[in-house]
């Protein structure tokens, strides 16, 4: 996350939105319990299978981003466990409306709203949805990679994450039961084809799925730099997705903004600057911290 800022000049500032998109899910691992890195193995996994398919390379990188902030409604600890606890837990949709809702308040994020809205909705009812067709297929498969962590997570428990290798049948076997009902036969498949590679199961380090965030070249909507008044809204974002577990530390994500920016105007600071600062802060407490939870 090093390069997020590429300005160091508090007086400019150059965001792009790939590296917007992950700062993002690195946010999202502060609302986890002990799952750190969901979102970026749910973006790795989808891409591998949106691969597989044949998809475009358009449609492969939107599954990948997609895939990277699907879980941007969780915010309830509870909700979060359940997750964790069943394949299909009935508390699922929650989660999927109240991301729906805050990325449609997010002009230049709203593009992947249906995407987080349908990411736990199973196939036999998404097919008759009137939902894009290329939108139903990524939240179908992003629905489907988000289990396939969760199948991984379950194997793993506290041995060594390289040894989930040893429960690649039982992991296909999973998802093949709940082919046609929770997910997309065809899906199903090429995952099944995917998950039978070791090396697909030992390039999911953090390292290696956000440098492949950066090699994504067939979309240039994700090559954008953002406006001040773009960050301004993403930064919003982030602070409600941080400060979600408790109204309190929302409040104080809202204060310490709202302070600065009048610290900055006692001090005949233009607003830009300020606004830089605050931005600059926020990536180098994400960039050098770890989520505060067991991970
Ligand atoms: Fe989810
Ligand atoms: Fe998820």
């Amino acid at each position: 996350m090093s390069a997020t800022v590429t300005a160091l000049d508090i007086t400019s500032l150059e965001v792009d939105m790939r590296h917007t998109l992950l700062l993002f899910a690195k946010a999202l691992d502060y609302v986890g319990v002990d799952d750190c890195h969901h979102g970026h193995r749910v973006a790795y996994i989808s891409a591998c299978c949106a691969e597989r398919l044949g998809w475009s390379a358009e449609k492969i990188q939107k599954s990948f981003f997609a895939g990277l902030i699907h879980d941007c409604g969780v915010s309830k600890t509870r909700e979060h466990l359940d997750l964790l606890a069943e394949m299909a837990p009935e508390t699922a949709q929650a989660h999927c409306e109240r991301g729906y809702t805050a990325l449609m308040q997010c002009s230049i994020l709203n593009g992947f709203s249906d995407i987080v809205r349908c990411h736990h909705t199973h196939w036999d009812k998404l097919v008759s949805m009137n939902v894009d067709e290329e939108d139903r297929d990524v939240a179908a498969l992003v629905f489907l990679a988000d289990r396939v962590d969760f199948l991984r997570a379950g194997c793993i428990a506290d041995h060594q994450e390289d040894l989930v290798t040893l429960h690649k049948v039982s992991i296909s076997d999973s998802i093949k039961a709940k082919s046609g009902t929770l997910f997309c036969p065809e899906m199903v498949e090429a995952m099944c084809g995917i998950i039978e590679t070791d090396g697909f199961w030992f390039k999911m380090e953090v390292e290696h799925i956000e440098s492949m965030a950066l090699t994504f070249d067939a979309d240039e909507w994700y090559n954008q730099m953002l406006s001040v008044e773009q960050i301004t809204e993403v930064a919003t974002f982030l602070a409600k997705i941080v400060d979600a577990k408790s109204p309190f530390t929302y409040e104080h994500s809202i204060r310490v903004a709202q302070l600065a920016h009048y610290l900055g105007g006692k001090m005949h600071l233009p607003a830009r600057p300020v606004i830089c600062f605050m931005w600059q802060d926020w990536c180098t407490i994400l960039a050098n911290s770890e989520p505060r939870m067991n991970c």
